[in-house]
């Protein structure tokens, strides 16, 4: 049996925005990916630039409002620009290079295509960019975007996924230093890139989050979606309600694990009564582990995803970590030869699932691990994050034998910071033209890392990227935000 393939895109987003800079640090206007220029009205923050090859050695500038201290690298990769100047009717709505980019996705035969993240909150975002859908900014106009992105994910028979996120506690500084959460711990990192949240209270639990994920369920629905996911792992906001690090709270949504976990099944509740159709799916992407003492343990999570089964979620997506302690690569032999990351976790929760489907994503790159994972029934389908910005129509050519697996490239694949950097590139190729402006393939402008020599070129285009960003910081001008790459 061939699995179904999810494509799964969380960590790394498409080229957008870079930032001008009025003085030492303050933004004043965003620069899009296509030229045109947009103030930026929430300059609250600014940041330091951190040498990614090098994370250790921070790149000195100068920072007038954040008290000297180290704040937050520019994000490397954006989702979706924010458009035109007319704020917030026009904050995070897709632009036409994230079209091309599942124009492309669109022909590659996949089961389910999910967007990468799409805040609920313009002021909780989880970098500078994001897609956003809001009631403050509905419009026609994001509308008929959000419907074309829907039908382009949809153009082969995929289902298009929503995921929707709001980021709590993990909205960088610069976005806003004093974001939501469910308590008022603060994500300590070494560049100390995040404020202090505020806790919510018991009535904006509604208003700001539950209010908030419905609300951008139904613009999906009504746009086209066929469901949507909620993000409820890697440390943002639900995660924040139902890990014990972070949910320090005393009302019906702190204490136990039921209460921990009632925003996530109210959620769910709320959306069902607004879209009653179980056509309309609603899955979860959930921690299926979170590597830190205290943080959602193996059992919890069990318990949780029964929880989910019970009350009907069409589906369950596993990862694991929070941005605290990320554990995306392969620390033990026996998940290596599997390929995925979180495969022996999976297993230990799947006996509670019966109706609701598991996906399991990350670090899956030949046909006989996904064919394995799906035969021992770890998994009911296998999501592709990074294998699928080097091969839009991997699926496509599994399914119709023309592969076994993935092309393994050239990078150090511990250097997960600059494959990160690599895909992100390839996605700014994949967005450059639409299919057919590429004359209908997929592949067009897209580079082949399984060439050493272009893998070396990269490495170069990196450092260069680097040193750009750095002097642009320092002379105020314009930084890039991505490496636009051959
Ligand atoms: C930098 O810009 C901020 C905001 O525009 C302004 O308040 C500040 O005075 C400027 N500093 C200098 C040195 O121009
Ligand atoms: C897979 O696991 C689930 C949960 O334990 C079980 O209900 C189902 O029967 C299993 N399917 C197969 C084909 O073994
Ligand atoms: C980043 O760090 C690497 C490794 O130390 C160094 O070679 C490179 O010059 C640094 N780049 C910048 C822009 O500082």
């Amino acid at each position: 049996m061939l699995p179904t393939l999810v494509v799964f895109l969380s960590f790394f987003y498409p080229p957008s925005d870079s930032f001008k800079y009025s003085n030492d640090s303050t933004v004043t206007e965003i620069v899009r990916y296509d030229g045109r220029k947009i103030p930026f009205q929430n300059q609250q923050q600014i940041f330091h630039y951190v040498n990614i090859s090098n994370p250790e050695v921070e790149v000195k500038v100068k920072c007038a409002h954040c008290n000297a201290e180290r704040c937050r690298p520019l994000p490397f990769c954006y989702s979706i620009q924010y458009s035109d100047d007319e704020y917030p009717k026009k904050h995070g709505i897709p632009t036409e290079n994230i079209l091309n980019v599942y124009d492309k996705w669109g022909h590659g035969q996949y089961g389910m295509t999910l967007t990468a993240n799409v805040l609920v909150d313009p002021t909780n975002l989880e970098a500078i960019g994001n897609a956003n859908i809001f009631k403050e900014g509905d419009s026609s106009e994001r509308r008929a975007l959000f419907t074309q992105w829907a039908q382009k994910m949809k153009q082969d028979g995929s289902l298009a996924i929503g995921q929707l996120s709001h980021a709590g506690r993990q909205t960088p500084r610069y976005v806003n230093p004093t974001p939501w959460s469910a308590s008022d711990i603060q994500l300590k990192t070494s560049d100390n890139q995040y404020g202090k949240p505020i806790a919510l209270t018991t009535e904006q639990v509604k208003t700001e989050v539950i209010d908030r994920f419905v609300f951008a369920a139904k613009f999906s629905f009504e746009c086209g979606f066929d469901g949507v996911e909620l993000h409820g792992a890697h440390g943002y906001i639900l995660s924040q309600f139902t890990s014990p690090t972070t949910n320090k709270r005393t009302d019906k949504y702190g204490g136990s694990l039921e209460n921990r976990n009632r925003i996530i099944l109210e959620i769910y509740d709320e959306i069902r009564k607004e879209i009653p159709s179980k056509e309309f799916l609603i899955g979860l992407k959930t921690n299926s582990v979170e590597f830190q003492s205290e943080g959602t343990t193996l059992e919890d999570a069990k318990e949780m995803c029964r929880a989910y089964e019970e009350r009907g979620f069409d589906f369950v997506e596993l990862s694991g970590g929070t941005a605290e302690k990320f554990l995306f690569n392969h620390e033990r032999e026996s998940t290596k030869k599997r390929e995925a990351f979180f495969a022996e976790f999976a297993e230990q929760i799947r006996p509670v699932f019966k109706n609701t489907v598991v996906y399991l994503t990350g670090g899956f790159r030949t046909v006989g691990a996904m064919v394995d994972a799906i035969e021992r029934n770890t998994t009911q389908g296998i999501g592709l994050g990074r294998p699928v910005t080097a091969e839009p129509d991997l699926p496509k050519k599994i399914l119709n034998g023309e592969v076994r697996s993935a092309v393994k490239d050239e990078f150090n694949q511990n250097e997960m910071g600059k494959t990160i950097m690599a895909s992100c590139s390839q996605i700014e190729q994949m967005g450059r033209k639409s299919l057919e402006g590429a004359g209908g393939n997929v592949m067009d402008q897209i580079s082949d890392f399984s060439d050493g020599k272009l893998v070396e070129q990269f490495d170069g285009a990196l450092l260069e990227f680097m040193k750009e960003v750095k002097e642009a910081l320092i002379e105020g001008r314009i930084p890039k935000s991505i490496i636009v790459f051959n």
